[in-house]
């Protein structure tokens, strides 16, 4: 079918950038990455997590948008067409569209409580608490309502499904123009309002000034699979936006300016959370209920806090959407290229199966509350399975792939398809690309692997 009907392309190089930067800026950055950051002893943390990106954040990046760029094809596709119909990796593909609807399902609830979280804030209901723990006791009064949590899980679906049927460039695209835009304006509404508040420099500091008796082996395993998840990574997220890319499109640059707009949102998000949360004189370290249960109560001890908390939920909202909307396109394109069938029946029928798929997940904090798989609930149990295990399963088979069965060599001189002027001015770049996909990827993901199933 792939050969009848017409493929879609991004409509511009900006166009690509801004959907490739809206899949990579998500919870993970403005929920994940601060609470993490706040964990682990602040500063530290970042500097590994910067080093992460380099090493293997922006190599493995580069490999599947340019699997996908070279290939015009989903991930299932795509590794069959390069493999020469290769079983082990034509599955190593279908591997990535499984992980799409996995982590769909439960990133979706999560999202939700964003939006719910709006409707909260315009209520006012955080005026009303004290306590970070008063703050955790409506949260979880919240999610342990069916209604409200499957309620809002429907709704940010139907979102995501209404984005993406409208295909390539008017829908991801389109959505990404406008949606993009309005986060960055948002993300520095909030850094200005973080940064002018009095006692800010403490924030800052724990931001910027290392504590080192903060970082064990742990750490430096938590920033690696932070700046995996961070960047869309493992399941062909970004190869199939690689395969709306035109030839004439420079890929390195184009990852450069990915990884770059990623990095700096994660890094705007930290300080605008903990200039705040330091001047309000609360602890950064309340892990991932930070910005259910910590955020409310700073909003509701800062000048013009009614304002911010609605802006804030709204910047969540925007960021999870454009994030789950890659998600899904990754599941249409291969029912649309595979299968021969519609975006719009794909979008259909694949959101509404995700929904099913997440709704044990959503029930995780009420009617399943009791269920424990391996002393996990079923939230984070899917959790588990696709960020710990499948996201860097897939992310080692990506890099091995590129670097001993595509090969190194053919895969470079296809990275150089649109970007020769690219490589005549800094020819060090593809010694650099091909050591760390070779090499130091593929190492570093294994051990990441390996920790994460317990073998070490
Ligand atoms: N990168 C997104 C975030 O930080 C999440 C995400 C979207 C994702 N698509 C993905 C993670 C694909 C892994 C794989 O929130």
């Amino acid at each position: 079918m792939s050969e009848v009907v017409k493929r879609e392309k991004w409509g511009s190089k900006i166009g690509f950038i801004l959907a490739a930067a809206g899949s990579a800026i998500g919870l993970g950055n403005i929920w994940k990455f601060p609470y993490i950051a706040g964990d682990n002893g602040g500063a530290a943390f970042v500097f590994i997590y910067l080093i992460s990106i380099l090493v293997i954040g922006l190599p493995v990046l580069i490999a599947e948008v340019l699997i996908g760029r070279t290939t015009s094809l989903n991930p299932v596709g795509a590794f069959r067409k390069l493999s020469h119909g290769s079983k082990f990796w034509t599955a190593v593909g279908g591997m990535g569209v499984l992980a799409g609807f996995l982590i769909l399902s439960y990133y979706a609830v999560v999202a939700g409580w964003s939006l719910g979280y709006i409707v909260e804030s315009i209520k006012g209901v955080f005026f009303e608490f004290k306590t970070p723990a008063e703050a955790g006791h409506y949260f979880n009064s919240l999610i342990s309502n069916v209604w409200w949590i499957v309620g809002y899980f429907a709704l940010f679906m139907a979102l995501s499904m209404f984005v993406v049927i409208f295909g390539v460039q008017k829908g991801i695209e389109k959505g990404s123009k406008i949606l993009m835009p309005l986060l960055f304006v948002l993300m520095l509404v909030l850094v200005i309002r973080g940064l002018t508040l009095d006692g800010a420099s403490e924030g800052m500091k724990f931001l910027w000034y290392p504590d080192w008796s903060a970082v064990t082996g742990e750490t430096i395993l938590l920033a690696l699979g932070q700046a995996f998840f961070t960047l869309s990574l493992g399941m062909g997220a970004m190869l199939t936006y690689g395969s709306y890319m035109s030839k004439s499109d420079n890929i390195p640059v184009s990852a450069f300016e990915i990884v770059t707009l990623d990095t700096l949102i994660a890094l705007l998000a930290g300080i605008a959370i903990f200039t705040a949360v330091f001047a309000t004189g609360l602890r950064p370290d309340s892990g991932p209920g930070l910005i259910f249960y910590t955020l409310p109560i700073v909003f509701t001890k800062m000048p013009g806090g009614y304002i911010f908390s609605i802006l804030f939920f709204i910047l969540l909202s925007i960021a999870a959407l454009t994030s789950a909307i890659s998600l899904l396109e990754v599941i249409t394109a291969y029912f649309v290229d595979e299968k021969g069938w519609s975006r719009k029946k794909a979008v259909l029928v694949f959101g509404t199966v995700t929904f099913i798929i997440g709704i044990p997940s959503a029930l995780s904090y009420n009617v399943l509350a009791d269920v424990h798989i391996f002393g996990r609930n079923f939230f984070d149990t899917v959790d588990f399975l696709s960020a710990n295990i499948l996201l860097p399963l897939g992310g080692l088979l990506i890099a091995l792939f590129v670097g001993y069965f595509w090969k190194t060599e053919n895969a470079l001189s296809a990275l150089k398809e649109g970007a020769e002027s690219f490589f005549g001015k800094y020819g060090w770049f593809a010694v650099y690309w091909k050591i760390f996909i070779k090499y130091f990827a593929p190492v570093l993901i294994a051990i990441v692997f390996l920790k994460s199933i317990g073998i070490i």
